[in-house]
């Protein structure tokens, strides 16, 4: 098990981002704590990606604050993100993980272990020469969480991370989501999936139009929404 994170909680204090006349976040106030995943829902638009980007240290907040740890200066390093629409570079899986490592110190002589270790976990084992740009959408994405945990985090953010796959696919990444989890790794993830967000969260965070609706354990939430925009989420209905 890996000791918690001295990077967390991630906490956002009155937390705004504004672009030009856009509010993309409204003032948040919101803590993402160690134990199991955090999963962010809400309809397109909400202000998801955003705020796991301002998590992850990649965008800069417009007005409050933001801290790891109780520190506010420096973002923390053993962090990894995988965005919904991975890049990956034109080499082979083995390649594209190789350079993951290479970019988190790891020395080379180690690479050769770590990128079958990683390639068996996420059950790619048999691909590692295969060129990245034609595995097909499901395996870039456990490719993504590959190279994502190369850099070894504390904290993974996720962003939808099974968009588009079909149910094998989606449960494939599941596990291996669950069992990043149960060894201690911080898991922040959005999804569009309320079934998903049920299997996986311990806690939900509801954003609609860049503001916090609710936050709170993923059972209760689910049990008994405290607001009737979660209620009308939750039940499929459309928030305006
Ligand atoms: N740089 C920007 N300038 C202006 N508006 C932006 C900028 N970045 C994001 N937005 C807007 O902020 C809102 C929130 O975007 P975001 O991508 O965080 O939503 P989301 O919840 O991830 O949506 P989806 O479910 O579609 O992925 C959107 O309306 C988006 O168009
Ligand atoms: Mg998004």
């Amino acid at each position: 098990m890996r000791a918690p994170s001295s990077d967390l909680p991630i906490h956002f204090d009155k937390a705004a981002i504004v672009a030009g006349a856009v509010t993309i976040l409204g003032e948040l106030t919101l803590t993402i704590a160690a134990g199991a995943p955090t999963v962010l829902i809400g309809p397109n638009g909400s202000g998801k990606t955003t705020l796991l980007r301002a998590a992850m240290g990649l965008l800069p907040l417009t007005r409050g604050r933001l801290s790891w740890g109780g520190r506010e200066s420096a973002s923390p390093t053993h962090r990894a993100i995988v965005f919904q629409r991975p890049v990956m570079l034109r080499r082979s899986a083995a390649g594209n993980i190789a350079y993951a490592l290479a970019a988190a110190g790891v020395p080379r002589a180690q690479h050769p272990a770590r990128i079958d270790a990683l390639l068996n976990q996420v059950g790619l084992g048999a691909m590692a020469k295969r060129p990245a740009r034609r595995l097909s959408g499901g395996e870039q994405q456990r490719l993504a969480l590959a190279r994502a945990l190369a850099r070894d985090p504390a904290v993974l953010f996720l962003d939808e991370p099974t968009a588009s796959l079909d149910p094998a696919a989606t449960k494939g990444i599941e596990d291996i989501v669950r069992a990043v989890a149960a060894h201690g790794v911080k898991v922040v993830m959005s999804t569009h999936d309320l079934g998903q967000a049920k299997r996986l969260a311990g806690d939900i965070v509801l954003l609609h139009r860049g503001r916090l609706i609710e936050q709170g354990d993923a059972q209760a939430f689910f049990a008994g929404p405290q607001t009737e925009d979660a209620r009308k989420f939750i039940a499929g209905e459309l928030l305006v």
